[in-house]
């Protein structure tokens, strides 16, 4: 099974190396309403007929758009798939769709499958609700924004680490527009100097944990 999670590629400058049309997805999860979360989901949707996982009114915006396998779900609520499960956490954040219909409350994806669990935090804030995943899932690895100015930046996500009682990161969110743009050596180090690791891939890269 293949997950795709918010998939922003053909508008991406950063990006123009991955070609859309090949990438698999037997699922696609998106965390809210906003262009840079969801630009090629249609596309993907419609060429792998993969479920859309996400809140019920971003769900329901695709089924008008022909894209009836999808499943919603709400703050809180988790389900089993095939691959595993997913729980719908709390984001603070906003999630107009690209029309301007309303997009839901925005949020994150707690997976977990194969014995590991990964937290995809989506756009949000630093926020108190991040120590309930800490203190009950405990994420193997957590996919956290850093990028600043519209999320949180990397002081606010080395708290969200220790809120979420995480120690491997990986970096979201960042270099894709100016106003996000990071000293990535400068934010290693502030993980480093809490005891954690910030990974910041490179387009096109793989990793396990
Ligand atoms: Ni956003």
């Amino acid at each position: 099974n293949d997950l795709l999670l918010d998939p922003f590629i053909r508008p991406n400058a950063l990006a123009s190396d991955v070609k859309v049309e090949d990438i698999p997805a037997d699922y696609l999860l998106i965390s809210h309403g906003h262009e840079d979360h969801l630009a090629d989901a249609e596309e993907i949707g419609k060429r792998t007929g993969a479920m859309i996982i996400s809140n019920y009114e971003i769900v329901s915006w695709y089924a008008n758009k022909g894209l009836s396998n999808g499943h919603p779900l709400n703050h809180g609520g988790k389900k089993a798939f095939e691959f595993g499960s997913v729980k719908y956490v709390n984001a603070v954040h906003s999630s107009m769709l690209p029309d301007g219909s309303y997009g839901g409350n925005p949020g994150g994806f707690v997976m977990e499958m194969e014995g590991k669990t990964l937290y995809y935090a989506g756009d949000t804030a630093l926020s108190m609700d991040m120590q309930l995943i800490g203190k009950y899932q405990k994420p193997d690895m957590a996919i956290l924004p850093i990028g600043d100015n519209f999320t949180m930046g990397i002081e606010d996500a080395v708290i969200a680490a220790d809120f979420v009682q995480c120690d491997k990161i990986v970096g979201m969110h960042y270099d894709s527009f100016p106003p996000i743009a990071i000293q990535k050596e400068e934010a290693k180090a502030a993980f480093e100097a809490a005891g954690k690791e910030l990974i910041l891939m490179e387009i096109g890269s793989s990793l396990e944990f």
